[in-house]
């Protein structure tokens, strides 16, 4: 278990300490570590006192029947009331909550107090249309100021949101209104992508077509094209929301009443409903959003990059940054549309002081090429984030030069749709950086590595990720499926240690390596490999931009390494199409980690298959590379990638 083959990931020798003007007026110092440690439950007490509450919780966390958690039990408190209407009371009605940019170039600014009028009209419309507290709303919305203003409006009236990210299929979305039961599906006629409108109503139809429950849908207008209309189920956005009244009386809820779900693939083709309550959660998001961004409200410009579809989205462009009462940018389309220094441009624009976003992104735009950011003025900027998967060391450090400017710390944060917050990251004003690793978990949270019989791991080895000791923003179960809740998280180590499902290293200081999900692990020989590991090796070659790693069976190692890359712009024709350079590329890898990590196979290619959210679906490059069926590739970006990808795949892997 605790054997790898080499080490890339701490091959980056490279400190960088926090910048002594951010660590003298940072929210949080080093203190914050102790002060939880010696009283996790007062510390969490506290965090939970910045929201407004209706009433006092009787106890902070009852942990009698794990895993099922209760935190603040008896307190009750409306999670959009904290977001918007208490802003608006102390006087900041005015101050803007986001900066709104369409991919065409419209652009919408909405202040706190338009936002709270924005959400009570749609609460009333909810109502009016029937929808109770415990109900279930999908929504299936672009990036667009509605859909922010759907999920605070369910949250008033304690109805229970389901977000859909708008690149899922109609079957995707039938499945999940199914499961989730939902009444009501907000939608609208469509939004843009890459420099085009794109239709979102025609998969609504089909979905509710196909099930049972939902009365009614209304519909955005977005993009004024034609859309196929069910009179009596199908309502304008515009009829029945506008007409409303503004004022409506927040209700209180129980801090464990039910907020969101939102799916998760797992590792069968069911996908989960993680359930996420509202006290619990709201205080984990905002007080994690405050203190591993350095957030100050009053003066910086805030830009989580990712969609609402996901629960980065969820936890850090809505819930988190309004209970902050941050000012945030939101942005409909895509980095490279209409040009690839969209994004910098959008910086420069609004000031964004904070920028958050994926590794993925970041090597997207190491390939386009440093000049293109440098055309615009970055320096807003001070701190960076990255989330959804470990960043290579080579990325970070292109992300601090290129996009920071060599001043701003990048806050590496781990966490899970599944944890709801922040869970391991470094401190922007606190933590010496080392690019590559996520560090610490986060004041208040207990993180552990550990063998495979779950004992703790120290100083140099790779294990399991476990969580030790239940948080705030846990989920609660997997929507209708207590059993699977129980089985898939709280079965390995027994019930009160949670499996997180990813592969972990501390390092000699103690610092946590996130290593890639269990899966990815790859067996050869009876030798343990981060994929993580190989592609950051290959990523830091200079011909390579872009690598994913796969260990594929084979009949005499147990399993095989796969490569699929893509190189840089300044490859040519001649040497891309060669052998010299994927056999030098084996070879850099296996100097670099060991020749054990050497790959079976380097494919070169032009696109690799990845989600909407940026992930590199592995399982579809795991076919490939053994040549089996593919499944259902709906949830691709592009399709057509991966024919691109079989295309290139040579008749039989190279041996050697
Ligand atoms: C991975 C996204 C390394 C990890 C918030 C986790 C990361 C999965 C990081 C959850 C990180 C996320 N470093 N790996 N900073 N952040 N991951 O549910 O494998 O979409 O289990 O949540 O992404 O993905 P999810």
């Amino acid at each position: 278990m605790t054997e790898t083959a080499g080490d890339t990931t701490t091959a980056e020798g490279r400190r960088f300490p926090p910048p002594p003007e951010l660590a003298a007026h940072a929210n949080v110092g080093p203190e914050v570590y102790e002060e939880a440690a010696r009283d996790r439950l007062g510390f969490w007490a506290e965090a939970a006192r910045r929201l407004t509450w209706t009433q006092d919780w009787d106890e902070v966390l009852d942990w009698s029947n794990p895993p099922f958690a209760k935190w603040f039990v008896g307190g009750k408190l409306n999670v959009a009331y904290n977001c918007v209407d208490r802003h608006v009371e102390d006087g900041h009605g005015d101050q803007v909550a986001y900066h709104w940019e369409g991919e065409p170039g419209d652009t919408r600014t909405i202040t706190y107090a338009q936002l709270k009028d924005e959400v009570c009209k749609a609460a009333n419309a909810l109502l009016e249309l029937g929808v109770q507290a415990g109900d279930r709303v999908a929504i299936y919305l672009p990036m667009i100021p509605e859909a922010v203003i759907s999920m605070l409006a369910c949250a008033r009236i304690g109805a229970v949101h389901m977000v859909v990210f708008g690149g899922f299929s109609a079957d995707a979305l039938a499945s999940r209104i199914t499961d989730a039961g939902a009444v009501l599906v907000i939608t609208s006629d469509g939004g843009y992508r890459r420099g085009a409108p794109s239709a979102l109503k025609p998969a609504v139809d089909d979905a509710v077509d196909r099930t049972e429950g939902v009365r009614n849908v209304i519909v955005v207008k977005r993009t004024g094209e034609e859309v196929a209309w069910n009179e009596g189920r199908d309502l304008w956005w515009d009829d029945v929301v506008e007409r409303q009244s503004t004022e409506h009386e927040p209700e209180s809820f129980d801090a464990e009443h039910p907020l969101y779900i939102m799916y998760t693939s797992g590792t069968t083709a069911k996908p989960k409903g993680i359930l996420h309550t509202s006290g619990g959660y709201l205080t984990q998001v905002a007080y994690t959003h405050w203190a591993t961004f350095d957030l100050k409200a009053d003066d910086d410009v805030f830009w989580t990059a990712a969609d609402v579809g996901w629960v980065t989205g969820h936890s850090y462009i809505v819930y988190g940054p309004l209970a902050n009462r941050a000012t945030s940018v939101m942005y409909e389309g895509t980095p490279e549309t209409p040009h690839r220094g969209r994004w910098w441009e959008i910086v420069e624009k609004y000031g964004v002081t904070i920028l958050y976003t994926a590794p993925t992104v970041i090597r997207t735009f190491m390939k386009w090429g440093e000049d293109i950011p440098a055309k615009f003025d970055l320096s807003s900027l001070r701190v960076l984030g990255s989330v959804g998967e470990p960043i290579n060391p080579e990325a970070w450090l292109w992300y601090h030069e290129h996009i920071g400017g060599g001043r701003c710390p990048i806050v590496d944060t781990w966490w899970q749709t599944e944890t709801g917050a922040h869970m391991i990251t470094p401190l922007p004003g606190v933590t010496t950086l080392k690019p590559g690793s996520a560090q610490r978990p986060f004041p208040g949270i207990s993180a552990k590595v550990v063998d495979d019989e779950g004992n703790e791991l120290e100083k140099d080895a790779t294990g399991l990720l476990v969580l030790t000791e239940p948080w705030p923003s846990m989920l609660r179960t997997i929507w209708g499926d207590d059993d699977r809740y129980v089985e898939t998280y709280w079965s390995r180590f027994g019930t009160s240690v949670y499996f997180a499902g990813d592969g972990a290293k501390v390092d000699e200081d103690g610092d946590i390596w996130l290593l890639g999900r269990v899966d990815d692990v790859m067996n050869v020989s009876g030798h343990r490999i981060s994929t993580t590991e190989v592609e950051s090796s290959l990523v830091g070659h200079a011909t390579v931009a872009e690598a994913a790693v796969v260990g594929a069976s084979d009949p005499t190692t147990g399993q095989g390494i796969v490569a699929f890359v893509i190189l840089r712009g300044n490859v040519t024709e001649e040497e891309a199409s060669g052998d010299e350079l994927v056999q030098r590329l084996r070879t850099h890898v296996a100097k670099d980690i060991g020749p054990i990590a050497k790959p079976r196979q380097i494919m070169v290619v032009q696109e690799l298959p990845k989600t909407r959210s940026g992930k590199i679906m592995r399982r579809l490059l795991r076919d490939i590379a053994e040549n089996r069926d593919l499944g259902d590739v709906t949830t691709l970006t592009d399709s057509s990638v991966m024919d691109m990808i079989k295309d290139k795949l040579p008749a039989a892997p190279s041996e050697d």
